[in-house]
């Protein structure tokens, strides 16, 4: 096997392995459906080897299907989430079973194929990278289903790099084109491509992104109070939902408790905030005297490098995300403080772009001109529009494989289940 196959057969093992490891629970535990936001696990694990299955058996090897009549249980397409629970999905026992059949053939497929042949699904292992990333993307789901049963379990308490108060409070982008989204990364999605120049203005992006403890400065400074800060949108959910702090915050005293995998913990300031919607990240921005960055800003202060004249994989250049440089693959099971990652700084001295927190863009997710839908047009292109914000960066549950600077996710501007946060920034005064 070249080294290409080898490591797509390493990735393919360790996301199988975080899969599995997330789904080692009671059978009630994985059918049950633990918010209508989310699926019962055990769909989203079956789901991820059918998945599997239509894209490397069926697309990229023409083999014949081996479950065909579950297909329609599977497909995101045909089930939204909150029928999920009636579905006759495969029970615990069966859906490991059937992932594993698909997977030992995928196996076989990977040996036998022509990675530099013609086809651009197999070409530089696209269709593995698309079922690795995909299955990554189902584990942070799973992460977010876990958090949200309230169920204790999955704290990993790893260590992490402590925080450190050092810099500016924001760094300077000077006007300038960059090249945005990518023609090379051989992984990257369709709906980051292709390249192109974006001309951008001078601004200030802040160095680290916003933390609990400037969030609860506006908390207690009445912004949830106060309409001035919201957008019209923002306000009436607000008012609807009787929202008055982050998604799992609650008070007691003078003290923000967070709940956290099932435990209560006090929550810790020096964090950059997490389970914030688009509103509340609107308004923030707004009360603090600034604005979400652009999708186009947030990743030329990302990814840019100007000294070179071409964007970085990572903010810190090519190499391979370690534990002194990122908050990702679920090394603890929360953001690492600010300022923990001085060496994951990009060329603009921003930090913590990648990891810790999906951070909320200004942007609705738009194609970049000249998009062109590939593998196939539900991944992406029925998404575009003005419905969904883009997040950018990857939180501390997001896997290596699954993050890069060109990376765009997208949500509805309510959801705060998800791991996001934000950070904010001005214009250069003119
Ligand atoms: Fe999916």
């Amino acid at each position: 096997m070249n080294d290409l196959k080898e490591r797509i057969a390493a990735e393919l093992i360790a996301v199988r392995d975080r899969s599995l490891a997330y789904t080692a629970a009671e059978d009630d535990m994985l059918v049950r459906q633990h918010s209508p936001l989310m699926s019962p696990l055990v769909w989203d694990l079956a789901h991820v080897g059918n998945y599997e299955e239509l894209w490397v058996l069926r697309a990229a090897a023409g083999i014949e299907p081996l479950r065909p009549e579950i297909d329609d249980i599977y497909d995101a397409f045909k089930t939204p989430r909150k029928d999920r629970p009636s579905l006759p999905f495969l029970g615990p026992e069966e859906a490991r079973r059937y992932i594993g059949g698909v997977r030992g053939r995928v196996l076989d497929v990977l040996d036998a194929i022509d990675l530099d042949g013609p086809s651009p699904l197999h070409r530089d292992g696209f269709v593995f990278g698309l079922v690795i990333q995909h299955e990554h993307q189902h584990d942070e789901t799973m992460l977010a289903t876990l958090q949200l049963s309230g169920q204790p379990g999955l704290v990993r308490e790893g260590a992490l790099p402590p925080g450190r108060n050092a810099g500016s409070e924001e760094v300077y982008v000077p006007a300038g084109s960059f090249l945005m989204g990518t023609d090379t990364l051989a992984w990257a999605y369709d709906n980051e491509r292709p390249a192109y120049r974006v001309d951008l203005p001078a601004y200030w992006i802040d160095r680290l992104p916003v933390g609990n403890r400037a969030y609860a400065a506006f908390i207690e400074a009445g912004g949830y109070d106060d309409p001035r800060w919201w957008s019209t949108e923002g306000w009436a959910w607000r008012q609807r939902g009787g929202v008055t702090a982050p998604l799992f915050w609650t008070r007691d005293g003078d003290t923000w408790w967070r709940t956290r995998f099932g435990r209560t913990e006090p929550v810790p300031m020096d964090e950059p905030v997490q389970h914030v919607s688009w509103y509340e990240a609107d308004a923030y921005a707004r009360w603090a005297g600034k604005r979400l960055p652009t999708e186009a800003e947030w990743e030329k202060a990302c990814g840019w490098d100007p000294a070179a004249g071409r964007a970085r994989r990572y903010p810190w250049g090519e190499q391979d995300p370690g534990p002194d440089r990122a908050n990702l693959g679920h090394r603890a099971a929360h953001p690492a403080p600010l300022g923990a990652y001085p060496a994951g700084a990009s060329a603009y001295g921003a930090e913590q772009m990648v990891g810790d927190v999906w951070e909320w863009t200004s942007s609705w997710f738009q194609p970049y001109p000249g998009f062109r839908a590939f593998p196939y047009p539900e991944y992406s292109e029925v998404f575009f529009g003005q419905e969904y914000r883009v997040l950018r960066g990857g939180s501390w549950a997001a896997d290596p494989a699954a993050v890069r600077t060109t990376f765009r996710n997208w949500d509805y501007p309510i959801r705060r289940q998800i791991f996001t946060g934000f950070r904010c920034a001005r214009s250069e005064p003119v």
